[in-house]
């Protein structure tokens, strides 16, 4: 093919070209569809005028952090730099500035031959320079709306920044709390996770994706990395087809359905074959079935894994693996740059399936604007008005309190009544700027967390508040102890903030026991026997098994990590500025033995009964968890009463609607999650013992009911077959309305056939 050399007057006109069509098409769907034929065609002229080294170029990730810029964010060195120049690079990850990303921005666009604007890529998890709440704490406040403000404003911060595309949102289902990276997903529930991923997919995204304060989402880990055995980082999954399409896809389905632009493709395998070179995952699925046409990219160096794997014996048949299954862009590997040329030289790899996955990138590169404007209207000023704005901060004050959950509260031990009495605040987490920001908390500065200490001092001003640190995260040193119990024995109430460090959760940072780390508990013990009433505050990561508190302790706040407005949010909790909200992502077990321990369970031949010897259960530890999914208590209590379902018998195509009556029986006003599960009593696959429906929020006055209606297609009762299809099999279901997932108020209905 002939070398067409692409002339930037040429590019920009049908930038030009195409940014008008575009807007055009915002209006009608003919209009749209022509715009996307725009598109292809722009894409095609592109195509047809690169070299293969270009088109592979393109399918090339690199990352910064090699060297430090002038404004000290991380940027690349000068061979980086003439790779851009040379047009070996699609994109970049890690770098960040809006100086820094134009002067890359633009050798790509005027020193490049091919001049194709660069997509600079980034983890943008749960905020940028404003850190908000760990993903799985967000997850916790069950408000998607708080959950895509959050995402918004972690895109607005990082797009000024110069970044266009998030590795976000995480959508891996985790059962198991041993493995780290729960913090950085929804927890275990595939509702919850699906409502979730699509909320932070519409956040980041905006509602244009070519509007320059939003970033192009990248749904992970594809697939089912979240079901590593044993909760081990990057272990092997082996599931049914159908478990992985019922319970492991759905999030990813939701998310892409949201507009998601990307995908990232998982580090494990399933059944034997690596999700990076997975034909299964990335093509009959995601781009057959779900008709996807964005792009696939691999995790960090995962095409390169694939040795190690046992799924190829060199870069070469891994480049080869990968790219035929479907993965456009390889991060990191270096095994697309360094095979794919002589690849094709050997008929392994056609250019038609090159030329497919720049299309794919290109796509992308065009709806996120970069040919409209590869800069996106970043400046260094823009950048400098938008981080860390104060509506910003009040933002993830808000998000960071709606995040906490109220696990326990005897004799209403809290609210505390600011401004007076005697309040000892001990423990590693209460004075630590580290820790609260959690995982992927990269690009953050650690000096605007306000701790809980400081949090409590400035919400109770009036109090005497002592402070000491009593012991460390982990560790064995008991030197602390005395002073610990010593404030508590002045105080008239004892607050300890203990939980896990920023580093216990998140990428290869799984725990084989889920307690308090070192000698924390120990601590609590000795500061309990002085015998004032404890609120004990947990800061972590993932579920804890925490029985010996829930046993001994009056009253325990969970707050996750929460980042920069941690301090803020609990002092709002713990003083009643804030009547707490969340309710459980994930289901908290009495000890680590008991995990995998998940409510959507199966029943098994023998369910579970803690007095009869042969059911599946233990003999040292009772079968239900210390806190099920879904819990959550607030400052007044619900009671429920007059489930009804509207239409006892259901066509498929049919809604079900169910109706519950809430009354707030306390004395404060106060929010209650009210949540539907449903069970398929019996199938020709067996069921879960119930899965979540179905949630909705409503905020009561003292002694105030309401009448809660909560309706749902009835295709949602649906379950993948033998046949792999999805289908809503005619029969009886249960379905269980309340305030968590051991809800016991329960109705019946049949599904007829049509
Ligand atoms: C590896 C992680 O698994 C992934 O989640 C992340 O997006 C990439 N590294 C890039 O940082």
């Amino acid at each position: 093919m002939t070398n067409v050399k692409l002339s930037r007057p040429i590019l920009l006109l049908v930038a030009g070209l195409l940014v008008l069509q575009i807007a055009v098409a915002q209006k009608s769907t003919p209009a749209r569809a022509q715009a996307g034929r725009g598109v292809e065609h722009a894409i095609d002229s592109i195509i047809a005028g690169l070299t293969l080294q270009e088109k592979i170029g393109q399918l090339v990730q690199y990352t910064g952090g090699w060297s430090t810029g002038p404004t000290g964010e991380q940027t690349i060195n000068q061979e980086q730099r003439a790779i851009i120049r040379a047009g070996g690079a699609g994109s970049l990850l890690n770098v960040t500035g809006a100086a820094e990303t134009r002067a890359l921005q633009r050798i790509a666009v005027e020193e490049s031959r091919s001049r194709i604007p660069l997509i600079f890529g980034l983890d943008v998890i749960h905020g940028f320079k404003t850190t908000f709440p760990i993903p799985l704490a967000e997850a916790a406040s069950w408000d998607p709306a708080a959950v895509e403000l959050s995402a918004r404003i972690g895109a607005t911060e990082a797009a000024s920044a110069g970044v266009h595309w998030t590795f976000a949102p995480m959508v891996d289902i985790a059962r198991d709390p041993r493995w780290g990276r729960i913090a950085e997903g929804s927890g275990e529930d595939t509702y919850l996770g699906s409502v979730m991923g699509a909320a932070r997919v519409r956040g980041f995204q905006g509602t244009r994706l070519d509007d320059p304060t939003s970033l192009v989402a990248c749904v992970k880990h594809y697939a089912a990395y979240g079901a590593a055995e044993g909760g081990r980082d990057y272990n092997t999954v082996d599931m049914s087809e159908q478990t992985l399409r019922d319970v492991y896809l759905p999030p990813f389905k939701a998310a892409l359905d949201a507009g998601a632009g990307t995908f990232m493709a998982s580090f494990n395998e399933i059944n034997g074959v690596a999700s990076s070179g997975s034909r299964f995952l990335m093509t009959t699925v995601l781009r057959d079935e779900w008709k996807f046409d964005g792009f696939v990219v691999s995790d960090w160096g995962s095409i390169g894994e694939l040795i190690p794997h046992g799924f190829a014996a060199d870069p070469g048949q891994a480049a080869e693996r990968a790219i035929n299954a479907g993965l456009d862009m390889d991060m990191e590997a270096r095994a697309f740059r360094d095979s794919l040329a002589s690849l094709v030289k050997q008929k392994r790899v056609t250019v038609a399936t090159i030329d497919e996955a720049v299309r794919r990138i290109l796509r992308i590169k065009f709806r996120i604007g970069l040919f409209a404007d590869p800069y996106r209207g970043t400046s260094v000023e823009r950048e400098k008005n938008t981080l860390r704005h104060p509506s910003h901060i009040a933002a993830a004050r808000n998000v960071a309190r709606r995040s906490i959950v109220l696990l326990k509260n005897e004799h209403n031990l809290l609210p505390l009544t600011p401004g007076t009495g005697a309040i000892a605040v001990i423990g590693p987490l209460a004075q630590n700027k580290r820790d609260p920001v959690g995982t992927w908390a990269g690009p953050t500065d650690t000096n605007h967390v306000v701790t809980a200490l400081e949090g409590i001092q400035e919400a109770a001003a009036g109090a005497m508040i002592m402070y000491t640190r009593g012991c460390g995260i982990d560790g064995n040193d008991t030197t602390g102890f005395a002073a610990a119990v010593n404030v508590a024995r002045k105080a008239d109430v004892v607050v300890m903030v203990m939980g896990e460090s920023n580093d216990m959760s998140g990428e290869a940072c799984c725990r084989s026991f889920i307690g308090l780390p070192g000698n924390q508990l120990d601590l609590i013990k000795a500061v309990q026997a002085v015998g004032k009433p404890i609120v004990l505050v947990l800061m972590n990561g993932r579920s804890l098994a925490i029985s010996w508190e829930a046993a001994n302790l009056p009253a325990i706040v969970e707050s996750w990590h929460l980042g920069h407005e941690t301090g803020h949010a609990i002092a709002d909790v713990l003083f009643g500025a804030y009547a707490p909200t969340g309710r459980l992502p994930v289901t908290f077990p009495r000890v680590t033995g008991q995990v995998p321990l998940y409510y959507n369970h199966k029943n098994t031949g023998r369910p579970f009964n803690d007095t009869v010897h042969y059911t599946t259960r233990y003999l040292d530890v009772p079968s239900t968890p210390l806190y099920p999914f879904g819990f959550g208590l607030t400052y007044t209590t619900f009671a429920y009463s007059g489930l009804t379902i509207e239409n006892a018998k259901l066509r498929t195509t049919d809604s079900l609607r169910v109706r519950v009556m809430v009354k707030n029986t306390g004395s404060r006003a106060g929010d209650e999650v009210v949540q539907m599960y449903v069970r398929d009593d019996v199938g020709t696959l067996t069921r879960p013992v119930r899965e979540l429906k179905a949630f909705q929020r409503v905020h009561l006055a003292p002694g105030a009911s309401a009448n809660v209606t909560l309706a749902i297609p009835v295709s949602d009762l649906a379950y993948t077959g033998l046949d792999m299809k999805r289908t809503v099999e005619p029969g009886s279901f249960t379905v269980f309305v309340g305030a968590n997932a051991a809800a016991d108020l329960a109705a019946h209905c049949e599904v007829v056939a049509r």
